[in-house]
């Protein structure tokens, strides 16, 4: 017996929800608003909600964008998550304008967290409160980011406790990358058993899942989620997409898709979807980082001006193989 192809979220009902990052455009698009409400049925808005949007300038915010997104999520039975509070990028320069205190950082950090919460309560049912705070490298656990400079470790305690108090029902996540390699993973799973110890109002752990076709294998997925899972948190997968490069290729002279490397990304999907499903009972959500190949950060990064085609929809907004691989999955498997 084969699930529905027809909704990619319908499919996954007994699994978890089935999300995508959206810009404002595609709300008013038809086509896109036909492909959005008919396969997703969560909402996470790509940049809507990021600080520099939200807040360009000190106690000045604008809402507009957000709002858009958040009341179209709500209108049509959709979840919205909510990215990101707390991130070193996407930040404008005032927050960390030279010579203030940490209190006055703290008070920062504190307002905005409770002004952008708060107008989502109860709408936003999750939040990516931090992004990305741990270190790349060998050593350090924590990322030296403005925020830690500034504050200090316990910046982070602070931003979950903030974010608890300004909707206590809403989900905190933890939201990270490369959660999948062997040091980072370790270092990511020590702190945030630190937060538990400590009964920071953290509930779940984001995987931001920037994979290629060549890396991570599936089995270190695996193995991570699996890892994770001992926290006893929830656990996402926030931003999902398979590049059809390796990392280190930066290669600009390629113009179509290969057909073989669509079919080896198709592949890629379905042994991914097949790990999540097969951790449903703690993977409470999984988001494809965009919905067409006609537009993707990866055309930006990490080589700029480069064509890639990561995700499941072709650029004209038919399904690709991957598409097929991941709904028509065996409910008796
Ligand atoms: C990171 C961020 C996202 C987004 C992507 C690129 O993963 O968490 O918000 O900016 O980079 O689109």
């Amino acid at each position: 017996m084969f699930a529905s192809p027809n909704s990619l979220f319908a499919a996954y009902k007994d699994c978890f929800p089935i999300g995508t990052a959206i810009k404002n455009e595609y709300i008013i698009n038809h086509e896109y608003k036909d492909v959005l409400l008919r396969n997703f049925n969560s909402i996470t808005p790509e940049n809507a909600l990021k600080f520099e949007k939200i807040q360009p300038y000190e106690g000045i915010y604008d809402y507009k964008m957000a709002d858009e997104l958040v009341e179209f999520a709500l209108s049509n039975q959709k979840l919205i998550r909510g990215h990101t509070l707390i991130w070193h990028e996407q930040i404008p320069k005032w927050v960390f304008s030279k010579g203030v205190s940490k209190e006055v950082m703290l008070l920062r950090m504190k307002k905005h967290i409770d002004n952008v919460v708060s107008r989502y309560k109860g709408m936003v049912y999750c939040w990516d409160v931090l992004n990305e705070a741990i270190d790349d490298g060998i050593g350090n656990t924590l990322r030296n980011s403005n925020w830690k400079v500034a504050i200090g470790d316990d910046y982070i305690d602070h931003a979950f406790v903030f974010a608890h108090n300004a909707d206590p029902d809403a989900l905190l996540y933890f939201n990270d990358y490369n959660l999948e390699e062997e040091e980072k993973g370790e270092k990511a799973f020590r702190f945030i058993k630190g937060m538990l110890e400590r009964d920071i109002p953290i509930h779940g752990v984001g995987f931001q899942g920037h994979y290629s076709i060549y890396y991570p294998d599936v089995v270190m997925i695996e193995r991570a989620i699996d890892k994770f899972s001992k926290l006893g948190l929830e656990i996402q997968i926030t931003e999902l997409d398979i590049s059809l490069y390796d990392f280190s290729d930066h290669r600009n002279d390629i113009y179509q898709p290969n057909t073989h490397l669509i079919e080896q990304q198709a592949i890629v999907y379905d042994k991914l979807f097949e790990i999540f499903r097969e951790y449903k009972d703690i993977i409470e959500g999984v988001t494809i980082w965009g919905i067409s190949d006609a537009y993707t950060w990866r055309d930006n990064y990490p080589v700029s001006g480069r064509k890639d085609w990561p995700l499941i929809y072709n650029t004209d907004l038919s399904p690709k193989k991957a598409y097929y691989n991941i709904t028509q999955f065996s409910k008796n498997e």
